[in-house]
C-alpha cells in the first residue's frame, strides 16, 4: 500500500490540472466555439472531405478563401526562395571580406571580457579552460595557409552562447595543435582523460565480431529503434566555418563517386538537399533520418554557410543506412533499425564503413583518433543510441539521471539533441567517445541499456 502513495497523489494532480484547463476552456469561449463548429458540420449535407478546413473557416471570419491562400502561399514559396537567394549571396560576399589580425583581436577580447564577466552561465568548457594566458598566446595567431583558422573561428559560438556545454569547435584539423592549451583541456574534460597522461589517447580502431553484439531487447516492448552513428572528415579540407562553396560541393562529390558502386543492402541513391522539397524534408526529419538547419551553436560557428549547397543524404531504400553529407561534419555515417537489434544495426555500420574507406580518406589524429569538428566527438567519434520506453523509471529523473551517470549514458529527447523527453519516451546514448576501441564502447553501451531494462523490469513488478 505505501508505495501506491506516490502515485494516487500524482494521478490527483493530474485530475485537478484537467479539471482547471476545461473551466479555462470554457471561460475563454473555445468549447463553445468548437461545439458550434462541430454542429455547423453536422448539419452539412454534403461532407467535405478536408472536415479541418470546413472547421477552421467557420471558425475563423476573415479567413482568406481556397483562391487567396493558394496565392499567398505561391507568394510565401517566392519569397522563400528569394530569401535564401539572397542569403546565398551574402555568405559570398562575406566570404570575400577577411578580418584583419586587429579585428580579430578586438572581437576575441570583447567576447573574452563578456564570457568571464557572465556569472550566470559558468558551466561551458570553454569558461574553465580560456584563461587570459592563453587568450593572450593566441590572440593574433592563425593556422597555415590556405586555411588561415583564428582562434575566433574556433570559438566563436562558445563566446555568443555562454550557455554551451562545450563552446569550441576545430575550424580544421590544424586547429587542435595550434590551439592546443585550450583543446587538450577541453577533450580531457569531456571524455574523461587523465592531465597526466600524454600517451595516445584513442587506441586504434577495433571493430570486434559483430555477432557477439545481441538483440537488446527481442520482445520489442522497450526500444522503438537503435542507430548508431560515427563521424569522419576528409583529408585535405577544413571544417564547415572555413569551407569555400566549392569544396562544399567537392565533398559532395566524393560521397556521391564512393556511394555509386555500393551494393546489397548498402546500395541506395544521393539526394542533394536542394532537390528535395522543404515538405519531404521536414517528414525525413520526423522519420529521424535528416538533419535539418536549426541548431544555433552550430549557425554561430558558421555551420549553415552557402546551405544548402553540397548538403544531402544518401540512404538505401530500407532506411537502415544513411550517409549525412556536410551537416556538422564532411559526413555522418548512419546505421539504424525500427527495433533493439544492435548487432545487426552495428555489422551495417562497418560494412558501410569499409566502403567508404575503400575510396576516401579519412583524417586521424596522433592523438585523438578519428577527427570531428566538435571535440566532444573525437576519438570513436560513435554515437550509440535507442529511442527507449521507460515509463516507469522516468517517473522518478533523480534516480534515471543518477543512473545514467553512473552508467556513463547520456539522455536526450527522441527529437535530437536538445530537446524534451516527451511520454517516457527517451533517446539513451553513450556520452564518451574518447579513449575506448569501437568495440568496447558497444560493448558497454549495450550493458547499459540492458541494466535500464532491468530496473524498468523490477518497477513493473512492483506495481
Ligand atoms: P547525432 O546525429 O549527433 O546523433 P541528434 O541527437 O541530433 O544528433 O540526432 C539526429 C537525428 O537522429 C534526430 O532526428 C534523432 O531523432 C535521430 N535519432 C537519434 N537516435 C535515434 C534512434 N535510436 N532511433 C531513431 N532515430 C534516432
Ligand atoms: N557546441 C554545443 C555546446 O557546446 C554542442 C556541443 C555538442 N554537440 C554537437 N552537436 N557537437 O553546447
Amino acid at each position: 500500500m505505501f508505495y501506491r502513495l506516490p502515485y494516487y497523489s500524482y494521478k490527483l494532480q493530474i485530475e485537478s490540472k484537467r479539471v482547471q484547463y476545461r473551466k479555462y476552456l470554457e471561460r475563454a469561449g473555445v468549447i463553445d466555439a468548437l461545439s458550434k463548429a462541430l454542429i455547423k458540420l453536422y448539419e452539412e449535407q454534403n461532407k467535405p472531405d478536408d472536415a479541418i478546413r470546413f472547421v477552421r473557416k467557420f471558425m475563423c471570419e476573415s479567413c482568406p478563401d481556397d483562391t487567396q491562400f493558394d496565392a499567398m502561399k505561391a507568394d510565401l514559396e517566392e519569397a522563400n526562395k528569394t530569401i535564401s537567394k539572397l542569403e546565398q549571396d551574402l555568405e559570398r560576399l562575406k566570404d570575400q571580406i577577411k578580418k584583419s589580425p586587429e579585428e580579430i583581436a578586438e572581437l576575441l577580447e570583447e567576447g573574452f571580457k563578456k564570457l568571464v564577466e557572465d556569472e550566470e552561465h559558468t558551466g561551458s568548457l570553454l569558461r574553465k579552460y580560456l584563461t587570459r594566458e592563453i587568450l593572450d598566446e593566441y590572440l593574433k595567431l592563425t593556422t597555415p595557409p590556405p586555411v588561415e583558422a583564428s582562434l575566433l573561428d574556433c570559438i566563436q559560438s562558445g563566446l555568443t552562447f555562454h550557455n554551451s556545454s562545450c563552446g569550441v569547435y576545430a575550424a580544421d584539423v590544424e586547429s587542435y595543435e595550434m590551439f592546443n592549451k585550450l583543446f587538450d583541456p577541453v577533450i580531457r574534460d569531456y571524455h574523461g582523460q587523465l592531465e597526466t597522461d600524454k600517451e595516445q589517447l584513442q587506441p586504434e580502431a577495433e571493430f570486434g565480431n559483430p555477432d557477439e553484439i545481441e538483440n537488446m531487447d527481442p520482445e520489442k516492448k522497450y526500444i522503438l529503434s537503435t542507430r548508431i552513428r560515427v563521424a569522419r572528415n576528409i583529408e585535405g579540407f577544413p571544417f564547415f566555418m572555413k569551407l569555400r562553396e566549392k569544396q562544399f560541393l567537392e565533398i559532395e562529390e566524393k560521397v556521391k563517386a564512393s556511394t555509386d558502386s555500393f551494393d546489397g543492402e548498402l546500395a541506395g541513391a544521393y539526394h542533394s538537399l536542394k532537390d528535395i522539397s522543404p515538405e519531404t524534408q521536414e517528414e525525413m526529419v520526423k522519420r529521424h533520418i535528416l538533419f535539418r538547419r536549426g541548431d544555433e551553436y552550430l549557425q554561430a560557428a558558421g555551420c549553415y554557410r552557402f546551405w544548402p549547397v553540397g548538403r544531402g543524404i544518401f540512404y538505401n531504400p530500407a532506411e537502415t543506412f544513411l550517409i549525412w553529407v556536410n551537416e556538422e561534419d564532411h559526413l555522418r555515417i548512419i546505421s539504424m533499425a525500427k527495433c533493439g537489434d544492435l548487432g545487426d544495426v552495428y555489422n551495417r555500420l562497418i560494412k558501410g564503413l569499409t566502403e567508404l574507406e575503400k575510396t576516401i580518406t579519412f583524417m586521424r589524429h596522433p592523438l585523438y583518433g578519428n577527427v570531428t569538428v566538435c571535440p566532444t566527438n573525437l576519438g570513436t567519434t560513435m554515437r550509440v543510441s535507442v529511442h527507449i520506453r521507460l515509463p516507469l523509471l522516468s517517473r522518478d529523473q533523480d534516480r534515471l539521471n543518477g543512473m545514467a551517470a553512473e552508467l556513463n549514458l547520456q539522455i536526450r529527447g527522441t527529437g535530437g539533441e536538445h530537446t524534451a523527453i516527451e511520454d517516457g519516451i527517451m533517446d539513451v546514448s553513450n556520452r564518451k567517445r574518447l579513449g575506448v576501441t569501437e568495440f568496447e564502447l558497444i560493448k558497454t553501451l549495450q550493458e547499459g541499456i540492458l541494466t535500464l531494462i532491468k530496473a524498468e523490469q523490477e518497477l513493473e513488478a512492483k506495481e
